[in-house]
Formats: structure tokens, C-alpha cells, sequence
């Protein structure tokens, strides 16, 4: 297994570019499952989730190429076992995502419940809830969960939630649905303008991505086109942190700012400069850190995926910050490790509480989730002293090559067997 050192100390300085988004491939790569033809997706970062869900599609039967320079080949002429087994949903549990397509094209799917995780319970009755509302029978039977309709049909579903997956998932089973759906208090976020955006190149109609009312009107046929992935804005918005946290003058290359609002207000509360430039957003840190609170809230909120990055950069700031956690139960794991490190940070239900002080330490350190991980890289960044960052296999789930990246930048950073 690696690990991550990082000699903490060195001002980043330079240029990065932000690779293509995670959340954003995933839900296009199980829309390649409602097509025949060949789907081409270009701009695919290197990540380990994204080889999870190529080994799920290869497990329905569908093929996948992978040409040079992140581009990605999938068809799915017909599939031989629809389903999505426990052991690849239990390390990505997007791979619910399989269940829209599969139902509106093969009629019947079986995907692994995921469970709980690292971050919370996560259940899925609302991508559930929906998919019955359209009609198909609902069952679920040793862990797994079936799903089964001759012919899904429009239906007003209204989520209890805002959720993005579930968002995802009932557009992608509405495409092909008899007639109209509309779904109310939809997910916002621009992966799932993203996914709107191919399926009406497809030949879908939807229309409303991006608001809180998306309306698809049921097509017969739809066909398989090329899509370009957005820029990851949580991998953006983590390098934006990162500059502020260590006195940085870093220029984000394809940072889409615009994704990012939230994140930019807090970072210039807190002292930095974030400023559009040509070609990217250049964030110049300072110390000392002002401290701010923050609220996670679904897009354009402040993003729960951000919320550890944060944490870290508040850790060495001047005052005292509140952090709210609305959306996951117990997304607060890096906490522990942040302390050892000499945080002084207390967790009062949803909310933690950060005394800021000018100095961590570094320490060994225990990665628990994709983002705490990238919380410790930064406090690394910053701290006195040796930090080793184990069990970064959640890192390489979400953050292409981050160690080269940082490392170009100026961060005394390696990777190492253990
Ligand atoms: N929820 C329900 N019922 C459902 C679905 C969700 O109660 O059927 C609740 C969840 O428990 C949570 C809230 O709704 O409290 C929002 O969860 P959401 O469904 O939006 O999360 P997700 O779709 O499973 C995606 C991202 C996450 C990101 C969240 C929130 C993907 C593949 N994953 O997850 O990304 O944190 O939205 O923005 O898009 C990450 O990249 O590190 C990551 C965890």
C-alpha cells in the first residue's frame, strides 16, 4: 500500500491544471448504457473510481476502450447480467447509477444496496421511490435491490432530498419513460447539467438542468455522441485552498469559478485573493488566515466535498470558526487526525469547532475518506515537520496524480510503498 510524505513549509507557487471531473464521468459513463453505438467521452481524469465503474460495465457486458490522452470508448450492444454487484458497490457507491439506464433499456436491473460509509448512511430510497413512482416493481432480497418495468412512464416525482445521484439516476431511467416526467426539488449541481447537457445531444429533451424543476419528455430512440467532461471543481476548488494555506501565488488553469462561488467568498473572507484570470483563477495566500465559519449546503452552497479542505486551512487561522455539516451525518473523520497534528478542534453535533493557531505538526496519519485525505495533504503542506499520509488509496478514488501536481508547485511531497 502507499503512502504520502510531505515535508511541510514550501510556499506553492506556479501553475496546475485541473483535471476532468469525477462526478461528472460516472454518470456519463452509465449513460452510455441506455445507447447501441460506440459513446466517446474525452477529458477522463485517471482515477481509481473510474476504473471501478469500467470493470462494472464490463461485468454488464458492455466494452470499453481506453485510447491515449483520457479518452474513453464504451458500447453496450446488449447486456448479459444486469447487475451490480457487492463488491464493486461497496468501494463506489455510484454505482447506483447503473440503475436508470439499465431499466429504461434491458427492463430489469439488480444492484448491491451500498450500505452505509465513511461519511454516512447514504440510502437510496429516494432514487427508489422515484423509479416506482414511474412504475417498475421494486423488490429488494438479500442485499440487493431489483428493479423491473416492460415500459417506464412519465411521472411528477417530487424528492424529499436533494440528491445528486438520485437526481442523476431518474434522468437517466426518464428518457426513455412513456411521456412526461418531471422531477421537483432536483440537485443543482453542474455535474448534473453535465449529464442533461450529453443526453439532450443524445436526443433527449430535457429541459430545467440546473434548476430545481427538470422536465424530460420520454424519446423512443436516442443515439451515442461524444462528450467533453467539465473541470473537477471540488480537485479546483481543493488547489484554491491549498494556495491560501500556503502562502501561494498558484494559477488554476480551467478552475470554473463559476462552480466554485462559494468557495471563492469564503477563501477572500478569510484573506486570500481570488482573481479570474485568462486561461484560470490565480489564488494568492497570506497569513495571517482570518477565520470564517462555513455551512455545507447543496450547490450552489458551500460544498460538502470542500468541507475538510476548509477544516484544514481554518486549523491555522487567527480566530475561531464554527463549520457546519448539513449534508452527511458523520462526515468529520479527518478531525481526529487533524488533532493529532495539534489541531484543537471540538465536534458539537453537526458542527465543529475550530480554535485556529499558527502551527501543526506533522505526523503519521490515517486517510479515511476521499476528501479528509486531501484535508491531511494540506495540513501537511503547512505543518512543521514530517507528515505520512497512509491508506491513500481513497486519495487515487478522486485526485489525479495529486502528488505531481503539488510537487510542481513547489511541495516537498512524495509517494512511497509502505
Ligand atoms: N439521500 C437520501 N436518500 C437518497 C439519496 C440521498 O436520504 O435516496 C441523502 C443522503 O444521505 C445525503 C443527502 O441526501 O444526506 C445528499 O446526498 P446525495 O445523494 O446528493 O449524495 P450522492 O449523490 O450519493 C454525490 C457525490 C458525492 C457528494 C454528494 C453531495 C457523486 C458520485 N458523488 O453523492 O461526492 O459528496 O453528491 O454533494 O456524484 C466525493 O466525490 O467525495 C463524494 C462523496
Amino acid at each position: 500500500m502507499d503512502k504520502i510524505i510531505i515535508q511541510g513549509g514550501a510556499r506553492l507557487v506556479g501553475e496546475v491544471q485541473t483535471s476532468g471531473a469525477k462526478n461528472a464521468v460516472l454518470p456519463l459513463m452509465a449513460a452510455s448504457l441506455l445507447v447501441d453505438g460506440w459513446t466517446t467521452i474525452t477529458n477522463v481524469p485517471g482515477l481509481k473510481d473510474i476504473e471501478t465503474f469500467k470493470k462494472l460495465l464490463k461485468h454488464l457486458g458492455s466494452e470499453v476502450e481506453e485510447v491515449e490522452g483520457g479518452v474513453l470508448k464504451i458500447r453496450t450492444a446488449s447486456v448479459t447480467t444486469p447487475d451490480a454487484p457487492y463488491e464493486l458497490v461497496k468501494t463506489m457507491r455510484a454505482a447506483i447509477l447503473v440503475l436508470g439506464p439499465l431499466v429504461a433499456r434491458f427492463k430489469k436491473a439488480r444492484v448491491s444496496l451500498p450500505g452505509g460509509c465513511a461519511i454516512g448512511a447514504r440510502p437510496v430510497n429516494i432514487h427508489l421511490a422515484g423509479l416506482q413512482k414511474m412504475g417498475a416493481e421494486v423488490g429488494i432480497e438479500g442485499g440487493y435491490v431489483n428493479v423491473s418495468a416492460e415500459r417506464l412512464k412519465g411521472a411528477r416525482i417530487y424528492m424529499d432530498t436533494r440528491t445528486v445521484t438520485g437526481t442523476e439516476n431518474l434522468l437517466l431511467a426518464a428518457v426513455y419513460a412513456d411521456g412526461q416526467t418531471i422531477l421537483e426539488n432536483a440537485a443543482l449541481e453542474p455535474e448534473v447539467v453535465c449529464l442533461a447537457d450529453a443526453l439532450n445531444r443524445m436526443g433527449a429533451h430535457i429541459t430545467g438542468a440546473g434548476t430545481e424543476t427538470i422536465t424530460i419528455e420520454g424519446v423512443k430512440e436516442l443515439k451515442a455522441v461524444q462528450t467533453a467532461v467539465i473541470p473537477d471543481r471540488i480537485e479546483a476548488g481543493t488547489f484554491m485552498v491549498a494556495s491560501a494555506m500556503a502562502r501561494g501565488n498558484v494559477l488554476i488553469k480551467d478552475c470554473p469559478l463559476d462552480n466554485l462561488h462559494a468557495v471563492a467568498v469564503k477563501l477572500r473572507e478569510a484573506g486570500a485573493t481570488v482573481e479570474q484570470e485568462a486561461g484560470g483563477v490565480r489564488v494568492i495566500g497570506d497569513w495571517p488566515i482570518r477565520s470564517v465559519d462555513v455551512k455545507t449546503l447543496p450547490h450552489p452552497g458551500f460544498p460538502t466535498d470542500m468541507q475538510a479542505q476548509i477544516m484544514a486551512m481554518m486549523c491555522i487561522s487567527s480566530g475561531l470558526s464554527v463549520i457546519t455539516e448539513t449534508i452527511f451525518e458523520n462526515r468529520f473523520m479527518h478531525v481526529s487526525e487533524l488533532k493529532r497534528m495539534g489541531a484543537d478542534i471540538s465536534i458539537d453535533g453537526r458542527s465543529a469547532v475550530v480554535k485556529g493557531a499558527r502551527r501543526l505538526s506533522g505526523a503519521p496519519l490515517m486517510a479515511t475518506d476521499l476528501r479528509a485525505s486531501a484535508s491531511l495533504i494540506l495540513a501537511g503542506l503547512v505543518a512543521e515537520g514530517l507528515t505520512e499520509v497512509s491508506r491513500i488509496y481513497h486519495l487515487d478514488r478522486g485526485y489525479e496524480r495529486i502528488e505531481h501536481k503539488l510537487k510542481a508547485l513547489g511541495a516537498n511531497i512524495k509517494r512511497v510503498k509502505e
